[in-house]
């Protein structure tokens, strides 16, 4: 079905932007909705499936809606129908349902997202976004919950992009502290202190620093690990860092302002130590630039963008690192690392 249609539109026989500015946004909005009520979790992985009915009675929709949503996620390959009853498919079961790999915030998230974005036209027309995104005031419940959605779904995000990163980065012989600036979740910290031995400052604003200290309240394994609410632009950062990461912070900010985190990581690492930016780079391979040039659209609706790799290695340059590497991370997560040292 997906190679018929990938053949159909390269043949310029459907009507592509039709495809894409209606049947993308009903079909992102049918899996959302599905996520948010909690249908897949309530279809579950075992048995032979559930009727409409039974779903909805679960979910307390009406049976004329979910039977509609139902046959909609069937139709895109979420679900399986056979005899009338739905079950789950793998992308289901493997990016929703499995706590290791669920994305089930990530698309919460993206409902936000999706709210913000009728705020896009605006924002291209003035250049610039029309709010702070990161400053909300978390003292407003809704903003609370956002921000919450956010590190949760940026902890689903972290998940696919460790495994690379730990196999791609070089700590240095002897690194002991570890800065992790825009930290959030703490997810990253958890995997480096583990992996490399290292002691670790999470350090972000209000909001993701509240939601990373329920995170370790609850789950534990936070020897090591030091929450601290601090604003990387205008609070000082300490000195005498072995390793500091900037993991998906460099797309939210404009090159000026890079420039002088850049400088500031300089000024706080120790002679040698390392500075490490994880990020969606372009310009490194074709693929990568198409879906980039894309999310580059969201990010600037928030104040930054996705950058072109060799300007970062520039700026990282002119900030007094040296020894700039890009190494690509894997399929699963296109990001990629940029390592140097001070
Ligand atoms: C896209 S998220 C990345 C989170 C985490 N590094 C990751 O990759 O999963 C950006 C993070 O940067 C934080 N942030 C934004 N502006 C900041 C600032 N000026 N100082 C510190 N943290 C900031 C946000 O609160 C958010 O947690």
């Amino acid at each position: 079905m997906e190679l018929a249609l990938a053949i159909l539109k390269r043949l310029n026989l459907v009507p592509v932007p039709l495809l894409d500015g209606q049947m993308q946004v009903v079909k992102a909005r049918a899996i959302m909705e599905a996520n948010r009520a909690g249908v897949f979790h309530a279809i579950g992985t075992e048995g032979p499936g559930l009727t409409p009915k039974e779903i909805a009675e679960k979910v307390g929709f009406s049976e004329e809606g979910i039977t509609i949503l139902l046959k909609a996620l069937a139709g895109t390959g979420y679900l399986k129908v056979k005899d009338g009853k739905y079950r789950n498919g793998r992308w289901v079961k493997h990016w929703i349902l499995d706590p290791k790999h669920s994305l089930h915030h990530m698309l919460i998230l993206q409902m936000y997202t999706y709210k913000r974005l009728e705020g896009l036209g605006e924002n291209l027309k003035t250049g610039r976004p029309q709010m702070d995104f990161h400053q909300a005031d978390v003292a407003n419940p809704q903003a609370s919950a956002l921000q919450g959605t956010y590190t949760y779904g940026m902890r689903e995000a972290a998940r696919l992009i460790i495994p690379d990163l730990l196999k791609r980065v070089s700590i240095p012989a002897g690194s002991k502290r570890f800065l992790d600036i825009g930290g959030a979740h703490g997810e990253y910290s958890r995997s480096f202190t583990k992996r490399f031995g290292l002691q670790s400052t999470v350090m972000d604003l209000g909001g993701p620093i509240s939601t990373a200290t329920k995170i370790m309240e609850k789950e534990g394994n936070v020897e090591n690990i030091e929450l601290k609410v601090g604003n990387c632009l205008q609070d000082d950062l300490g000195t005498d860092w072995d390793v500091i990461l900037l993991c998906n912070m460099v797309h939210l900010f404009d090159p000026q302002q890079n420039l002088e985190l850049f400088k500031k990581c300089k000024a706080a690492l120790r002679p040698g130590g390392t500075l490490l930016c994880v990020d969606q780079f372009v310009g490194i391979s074709g693929q990568r630039d198409r879906i980039f040039a894309v999310v580059s659209l969201n990010f600037f609706n928030v104040g930054g963008k996705s950058y072109e790799a060799s300007q970062m290695r520039e700026l990282l340059t002119e900030a007094g690192l040296s020894r700039t590497e890009v190494k690509p991370l894997g399929l699963t997560t296109p990001a990629s690392l940029i390592q140097a040292y001070a």
